[in-house]
């Protein structure tokens, strides 16, 4: 009997590693499927993980660098993204402005309001409690001047595109939450327009980026080049140095309270490690004098 159970055991052992190593080989197989011609996995490559100053557990945010990538975000990418959820009263606690700057930067915008008394829609300066106006009045009109494909809004885009990972990470990520996806693969995506390989056709007005997640290539031209945004604080005016902090400022735009969260996951553990010693104290307290 005893036999039968450990043959029993060492059998699921045997079929486990297997099906781990064969998972393994499937996820390394992705890439080659493709150059094979047959149907290619997308992204065709993985974001790189960067550095972030907002990962782990004493994360946090990097003012600076969240003031660049605004800078970036509102001379490059407002032109064709909206960011309907964020008010720009919220850039004044985010990314360390005062009342009077986020006063000023407002009022660079145009806003629609209204009706008035005679029951028409007019335009006003922006307040500090209007939201960031989208480019577009609708989103056939967005899609119509970007052939076609209407440019996502980024109120939570650092939050809505993560990327599957697979064996063996999500094993690590349960202790070691992974939440960097998003900002890991808008760098990635900004940062990683290229020439197609020779043989691969790309369709028309769609420019290929190995990184983009649905498909080959996107209808959104390379937007960022060396030298386009002029920073300063004297941080290298780079099309990374750019990706990284865009990338940076959308994660905050997403998710604005990711510093009190993480305090108050922190303060939590900690919570419950006093009160599990409390507990056993008092267990060892009360049966002190029974006998075992
Ligand atoms: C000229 C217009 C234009 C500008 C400027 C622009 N984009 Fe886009 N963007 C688009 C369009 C169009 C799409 C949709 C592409 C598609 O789905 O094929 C898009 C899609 C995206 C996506 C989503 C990709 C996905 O996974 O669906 C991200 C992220 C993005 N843009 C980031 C940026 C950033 C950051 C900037 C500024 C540095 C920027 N874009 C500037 C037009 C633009």
């Amino acid at each position: 009997m005893k036999k039968l159970v450990t043959g029993i055991l060492s059998l699921a052992v045997v079929a486990g590693l297997g099906l781990g190593a064969a998972l393994a080989q499937g996820e390394e197989a992705g890439g080659e499927e493709h150059a094979a011609g047959a149907t290619p996995h997308y992204p065709l490559h993985k974001p790189e993980q960067q550095d972030w100053t907002f990962a782990g557990l004493f994360g946090h945010y990097d003012k600076g660098q969240l003031q660049r990538g605004l800078k970036v975000y509102t001379e490059v990418c407002s032109a064709c993204h909206s960011m309907d959820l964020v008010a720009f009263r919220t850039l004044e606690h985010g990314l360390g402005y005062s009342d009077a700057q986020v006063k000023a930067f407002a009022a660079n915008y145009e806003v629609q309001d209204g009706p008035n008394g005679d029951g028409e829609m007019f335009a006003r300066k922006a307040v500090p409690s209007d939201h960031f106006p989208a480019p577009f009045p609708n989103k056939e009109a967005a899609a119509a001047a970007n052939n076609g494909a209407a440019p996502p809004d980024f109120s939570l885009i650092a939050k809505a595109r993560g990327i599957e990972r697979g064996f063996p990470q999500f094993v690590f990520d349960i202790f070691w939450p992974y939440q960097e996806g998003g900002p890991d693969y808008i760098h990635a995506l900004l940062t990683g327009y290229q020439e197609p390989p020779e043989g691969v056709q790309v369709a028309e007005g769609t420019h290929y980026n190995p990184y983009f997640v649905s498909a080959s290539a996107l209808a959104m031209a390379k937007p960022l080049s060396d030298d386009q945004v002029t920073y300063d604080d004297g941080a290298p005016q780079t099309v990374d140095q750019y990706a990284r902090d865009v990338s940076a400022f959308l994660m905050w735009a997403a998710e604005p309270h990711l510093e009190d969260r993480k305090r108050t996951g922190f303060m939590v553990m900690v919570f419950l490690l006093i009160l599990t010693g409390l507990v056993y104290l008092t267990k060892k307290s009360v049966y002190a004098n029974k006998e075992h």
